[in-house]
């Protein structure tokens, strides 16, 4: 499976901090905040990763990445010209996806949730798609999917006025090569952007669709408002605190995913 990151967007309920800056190059306690989604992946043991930015921003993220050697990966890089939407990293990924299945992560989401991992590693050769369910109180802020009482998904929807359930979808899918023409046949919504939940919504009609309901201990939050990012570096200190375990250190994240890392020479 191969992976890859969205962090590009406008990041407007950020300003004045993404004025100047991306707003996945802010800090977040004492890690870059794309260093926790790419965590994510190289945890899972995904080593072929693809960063999708603006133009102006993808620059930094070389200098502050690299080609991924020192973590036993590689990293690539690709522009979004204009941010229409986040099923677009499909198209634009698509000479690096190829045939194979891919994991598309949102730059701005601190998953630390230990299921996540364990469904990647166990889907890595997937037909089909698979998202992740997690109940929340303003599930109308997020994607929500309904399910049925067998656990079966029903029904998708895009930030509703009326959810169908509590169950908001992380940013964080796991897609079949399909997925490439499945994007290519997508129409921008009322809004004007090619919508996730629209490509989630064709694997749900053929049948295809899977859904892994997370634990309610699981902590996934995206980092898009001044609120969340505060929560998001007091949750990295204060686990990192009472655990002893780093979160969003690339490092550590590829040894954990079984990576060759170099040693750094002194
Ligand atoms: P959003 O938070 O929906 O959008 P945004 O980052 O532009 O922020 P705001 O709503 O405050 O203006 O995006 C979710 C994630 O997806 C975030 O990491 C940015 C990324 N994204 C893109 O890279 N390109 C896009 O076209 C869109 C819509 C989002």
């Amino acid at each position: 499976m191969k992976g890859i990151i969205l962090a590009g967007g406008l990041g407007t309920r950020l300003h004045p901090l993404t004025l100047s800056t991306n707003k996945h190059l802010l800090m977040v306690h004492d890690q870059r905040m794309i260093h926790f989604p790419l965590s994510t992946l190289l945890s899972s043991g995904i080593n072929e990763i693809l960063i999708i930015s603006s133009v102006s921003d993808l620059p930094e993220f070389r200098l502050l990445l690299g080609d991924g050697s020192a973590f036993g990966a590689r990293f690539t890089y690709a522009e979004q010209r204009v941010p229409n939407g986040i099923a677009q990293a499909l198209l634009i990924g698509e000479a690096f996806i190829g045939e194979d299945s891919v994991c598309l992560i949102l730059g701005d989401n601190l998953i630390d949730v230990p299921e996540i991992n364990t469904a990647m590693r166990s889907h890595a050769y997937l037909e089909g798609a698979v998202i992740f369910a997690k109940p929340v109180k303003d599930p109308e802020r997020f994607g929500v999917v309904e399910l049925n009482h067998a656990g079966k998904p029903i029904s998708l929807d895009e930030k509703p006025i009326k959810p169908r359930s509590a169950y908001a979808v992380p940013g964080l899918y796991l897609y079949d090569a399909t997925a490439v023409r499945r994007a290519k046949a997508l129409r921008p919504s009322l809004r004007g952007e090619y919508e996730i939940t629209d490509l989630n919504r064709s694997y749900l009609e053929d049948g295809s669709l899977r859904v892994v309901c997370l634990p309610d201990t699981t902590f996934w939050m995206d980092m898009g408002t001044h609120e969340s990012l505060q929560a998001a570096a007091d949750y990295v200190r204060s686990a990192q605190a009472s655990s002893g375990r780093k979160i969003g250190c690339i490092q550590q994240a590829a040894v954990d995913g079984g990576l060759t890392v170099k040693q750094p020479s002194r």
